[in-house]
């Protein structure tokens, strides 16, 4: 039998304070308020397309070996500072590794979250477990969309970055439970605690470390975490939401990986790859991957 899955890539454009400026020559370049930064990027095979913009940015990442690097300033840069994207305020601080606190082209989804969410405000927010959950970007939009969140990262640092950025976005009165902890650790608690959600978003790195140093290794430790998907559902889900960065993935492998859990539940997949791009540029960047799983009933209405 000839099944069908629905494919499809979805473009972010900068707005705001975030601007996607351009990409090529292993390089991508974008304004994050008043500041213009370089990080590399392997996949920008291609040439760069406004070669003059580059000569205007405020640092470039440089990475070193294993992964970290440093920041080569080319005028004064401040340690953090703010910006306003798709109606959140959110604190953008430069690391070693070259991440930010912010993956632009998860706003993708943020429309999707809220529509998905749509209806939850009120007497009974719809409990939401967000695994990797970093400086909580995704975390606001639910919390804003109504929805009763349960934030979890292995890093206190990170946590308190995501509790500032609610704070800065205004959403620090939301019902957030912000907890720091290992994500297999916290799901088989949870599990037999019987806690039960009506969505689930997770990013999982390719490596990480749980907060006593439990290891986690996507190849490895992804598998056995999808297989909780089912037993963290309620028995009226809205949505998972699974997206990845990690090197040889696609919207197929995507799909496959979450191919059990729908055929045990119900619903349907939606899987592609997440662009970023500005008006006028000729390329759209791959930036990783997402799929996101529905109950039958619901129809993908937004991008
Ligand atoms: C930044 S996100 C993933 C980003 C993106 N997908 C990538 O690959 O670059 C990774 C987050 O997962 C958290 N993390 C890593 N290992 C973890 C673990 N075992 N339990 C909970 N959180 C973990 C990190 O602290 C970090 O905030």
């Amino acid at each position: 039998m000839l099944q069908k899955f629905l494919s499809e890539d979805l473009t972010i454009y900068g707005a705001d304070d975030y601007r996607f400026l351009d990409s090529g020559d292993g390089r991508r370049l974008e304004q994050f308020g008043s500041y213009r930064l370089i990080r590399p990027c392997p996949v920008a095979y291609w040439r760069r397309e406004r070669p003059d913009l580059w000569e205007t940015a405020d640092a470039v990442h440089e990475r070193g070996r294993g992964g970290e690097g440093h920041w080569k300033r080319q005028r004064p840069l401040p340690s953090q500072w703010p910006i306003n994207w798709q109606g959140l305020r959110l604190i953008i601080k430069p690391t070693a590794f070259g991440h930010l606190g912010l993956f632009p082209e998860h706003a993708v989804h943020w429309p999707w979250l809220t529509e998905q969410l749509s209806g939850t405000a009120g007497a009974r927010p719809s409990p939401v477990l967000h695994l990797f959950a970093y400086s909580g970007a995704m975390t606001l939009v639910a919390a804003r969309a109504g929805a009763n969140l349960c934030h979890v990262d292995a890093v206190a640092d990170t946590v308190a970055w995501a509790r500032r950025n609610a704070a800065a976005s205004g959403l620090d009165q939301r019902p957030i439970r912000w907890i720091k902890d290992d994500v297999m650790k916290f799901t088989a608690r949870e599990i037999r605690r019987h806690r039960r959600y009506e969505g689930i978003i997770l990013d999982p790195p390719s490596y990480g470390k749980g907060p006593a140093g439990e290891r986690w290794i996507l190849e490895k430790d992804l598998t056995p975490l999808l297989e909780r998907l089912a037993p963290l559902l309620s028995e009226r889900p809205r949505f998972v939401l699974f997206t990845c960065h990690s090197t040889g993935f696609s919207p197929a492998l995507m799909r496959n990986l979450l191919a059990d859990f729908a055929a045990t539940v119900g619903g349907h997949l939606q899987s592609g790859t997440m662009l970023l791009s500005d008006e006028g540029l000729r390329r759209q960047l791959p930036c990783g991957y997402y799929v996101r799983w529905m109950p039958s009933k619901s129809a993908t209405k937004t991008a």
